[in-house]
């Protein structure tokens, strides 16, 4: 307890306190959840490990933690739900980059799953952790079984045909397509949009129904338009990043024939549209005060990213 000292003052927790908590938190529950090498099937369990315990943004479970921030839930209620979504979402890059979809080499600066194991290994290690991840949530302590079935019921909408799975369906469907900005945003909304809105639902629920509608709309409409942002960016890193600085293959939007928010308005009002976006999210997040500091602040920085 560094602030605790008859010598140092009282100070409020930094966001880079906040952060960096929250991350040890991600990493050891996640090498917690994880299974390990040394139990059979050990390939299956390296290649799972291989992925999600790469250098990732950890973006979505940072999410979890930030709304529970801004709502003073107990971290370590949000353990088990924070890593159920960064397992959802590791699973959907695994397979997003297998031949049959993104075709992809690179992920997290390192090999994609099925270049570093082999195709099948991929396939299941993206199916494995898709059901760890609603194992987890299903067993999740300290949660009440209302709140680990709100869970469940959630992050499956939103990982199903009408969320991540749909809208991965739509994008490849779309490439080499013409598509007007309608249809780009509801792919966008979809592949990306909804893993993020369930980040932020599962600080929701976790607070156990407790919180007013008003307040649950604005930390809705927060993830709403923090996704959308945050997938309009990615294009745009697809085009001005570097593929050692984002550590996936830059172009490949490109060469994939996929339409994006910079073919489709150019790069400089895909960016006005993001920034748009992010003004919106932190506005509706503002009723929250300070504790909404880690939820401004993170999409702040998805501004100025890199990677
Ligand atoms: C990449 O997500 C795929 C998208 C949905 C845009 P991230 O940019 O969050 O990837 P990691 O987790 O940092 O690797
Ligand atoms: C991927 O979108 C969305 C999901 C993985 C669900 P992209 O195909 O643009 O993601 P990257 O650019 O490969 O990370
Ligand atoms: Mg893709
Ligand atoms: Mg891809
Ligand atoms: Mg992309």
């Amino acid at each position: 307890m560094p602030n605790s000292s008859p010598l140092s003052p009282m100070i409020e927790p930094t966001l880079d306190d906040f952060r960096t908590r929250a991350l040890m938190r991600i990493d050891m529950t996640l090498e917690q959840i994880l299974p390990p090498v040394g139990v059979q099937p050990s390939r299956l369990h390296e290649a799972m490990r291989y992925t999600v315990l790469a250098p990732g943004k950890r973006l979505r479970p940072l999410l979890t933690y930030a709304t529970g921030a801004a709502l003073g839930i107990d971290e370590a209620l949000l353990d088990y739900p924070a890593c159920a979504v960064e397992m959802i979402h590791a699973y959907s890059l695994i397979h997003d980059d297998l031949p049959a979809m993104d075709d992809d080499d690179l992920r997290r600066g390192r090999p994609t799953c099925h270049r570093a194991f082999d195709e099948a290994t991929a396939i299941l290690a993206g199916d494995a952790l898709q059901t760890l991840a609603f194992q987890v949530l299903a067993e999740a302590p300290g949660l009440s079984a209302e709140a680990r079935v709100g869970m469940v019921s959630t992050l499956a909408r939103a990982s199903g045909t009408r969320g991540m799975a749909g809208g991965q369906a739509l994008d490849l469907e779309a490439e080499g397509q013409a598509l007007d900005l309608v249809q780009l945003e509801n792919i966008h909304i979809h592949k990306t949009g909804a893993l993020i809105r369930a980040a932020v639902q599962m600080g929701i629920l976790a607070h156990g129904g407790r919180l007013d509608q008003e307040r649950s709309d604005r930390l809705d409409h927060y993830a709403k338009c923090l996704g959308l942002a945050f997938q309009i960016q990615d294009d745009v890193l697809d085009v001005e990043g570097e593929t050692d600085q984002i550590g996936k293959t830059a172009g490949r939007d490109q060469a994939l024939h996929k339409i994006t928010y910079p073919t489709l308005v150019g790069l400089a009002e895909a960016k006005a549209m993001a920034n748009q976006l992010i003004s919106e999210a932190i506005a509706s997040v503002s009723v929250f005060g300070e504790r909404a500091q880690p939820l401004i602040e993170m999409a702040q920085g998805l501004l100025g990213r890199r990677q």
